[in-house]
């Protein structure tokens, strides 16, 4: 009896033991992680961290109250679509839990530049309250007094796609943009009325080696183009094709037998290359969080590379007018 009770104490207190250090080194990795000479108490440390130290001095609000549940944020990663992702899955995330929305100051830069009145702000006003306990998920989410710090490359599909159209709602283009993709729409259809415009995103440069070194594959020929150009072509009449792509060069070489294609990308930014897509009435990309933002905030038809894995593989489940094509 006395033998079974100390095993059943021993064996607790190795259980007791495993989940503090479980606690410790999973649930509070942004203690550990980066911090090399100092701790992230508060909000500005936090900020200040997944930003690299790259964020303008600003004046700290300090009148401002802290929050008084948990907050909803992210860490910082990858390009313009990769940081939309982050940003709408704070925004999607924070309309599902309640909770208050905050996204790191260079996220927002980066989207400023694009986007006119984005509404989760960033840490600003708060950057004098400490952070409260945090998960890194919404999975792990239990309580509202925990906050979400989502991992960099966060890209909650189901959540911000449940609510699509106030997504493109608040993707809403600065009005340069919009002039200027709305311009060359109008140059590329050569006056024609009653154009149909079909975006086609091309990925090429560094995702062809990513595709090659993650999934051993080749990036797409004109094979897949030629075929979803074919899909369009056989529903509408006049329909005219805005290629944009980080390979013009390519494009221009490939598309250059087509009248009804016109090559955008010439020297455009990545911001322009943007608008022009979600100007389309419809879309066709390969690959890429880019072409996905493309077709997702144009809202139409979408024909994209049926590639195992994919993020447009989970997005045809949700989304009805999306296609798979090989
Ligand atoms: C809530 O989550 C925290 C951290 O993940 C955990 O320690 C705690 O046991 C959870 N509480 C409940 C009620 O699930
Ligand atoms: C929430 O957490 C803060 C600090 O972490 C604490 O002061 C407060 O009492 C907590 N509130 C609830 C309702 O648990
Ligand atoms: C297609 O364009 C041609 C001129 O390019 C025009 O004559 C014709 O009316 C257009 N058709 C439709 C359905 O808009
Ligand atoms: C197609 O896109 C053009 C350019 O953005 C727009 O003017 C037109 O209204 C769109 N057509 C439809 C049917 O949505
Ligand atoms: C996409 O590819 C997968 C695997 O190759 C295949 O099982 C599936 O049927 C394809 N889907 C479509 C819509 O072609």
């Amino acid at each position: 009896m006395i033998n079974a009770n100390q095993n059943i104490l021993f064996t607790a207190t190795i259980l007791a033991l495993c989940v503090i250090s479980f606690v410790h080194v999973f649930l509070f990795p942004l203690y550990d992680i980066n911090a090399k000479h100092t701790t992230v108490k508060r909000y500005a440390d936090f900020e200040q961290r997944i930003c690299k130290g790259n964020i303008k001095r600003r004046v700290v609000f300090k009148h401002r109250r802290c929050p008084q549940q948990g907050i909803v944020t992210v860490e910082q990663g990858g390009r313009l679509g990769n940081q939309m992702w982050a940003y709408a899955s704070v925004w999607a995330i924070g309309r599902r839990t309640g909770l208050e929305t905050y996204v790191p100051q260079c996220i927002r830069a980066e989207l400023d530049k694009v986007f006119d009145v984005l509404s989760v702000p960033s840490f600003e006003e708060i950057g004098h309250c400490e952070l409260n306990r945090f998960v890194r998920s919404v999975d792990s989410w239990n309580y509202t007094n925990q906050s979400i710090i989502l991992k960099k490359y966060t890209m909650e599909l189901e959540i911000v796609l449940s609510w699509v159209q106030d997504i493109i709602q608040e993707f809403s283009f600065r009005r340069a943009l919009l002039v200027r993709s709305q311009k060359l729409l109008r140059e590329a259809s050569k006056g024609k009325s009653g154009s149909v415009f079909v975006g086609i995103h091309v990925r090429r440069t560094d995702y062809i080696g990513y595709l090659q070194r993650k999934l051993h594959i080749n990036a797409v020929g004109m094979g897949f183009y030629r075929k979803a150009m074919g899909y369009f072509l056989n529903k509408y009449k006049n329909v005219t094709f805005i290629v944009v792509s980080d390979d013009p060069g390519w494009c221009q070489a490939h598309f250059k037998s087509y009248d009804n294609v016109y090559i955008a990308s010439e020297k455009n930014k990545a911001a322009d290359d943007l608008a022009i897509l979600a100007s389309c009435n419809h879309t066709i990309f390969d690959y890429g969080t880019f072409g996905t933002w493309g077709a997702i905030l144009a809202g139409g038809e979408t024909v994209c590379y049926n590639l195992t894995h994919h993020i447009s593989t989970k997005i045809v489940q949700i989304l009805p007018n999306w296609h798979l094509m090989k």
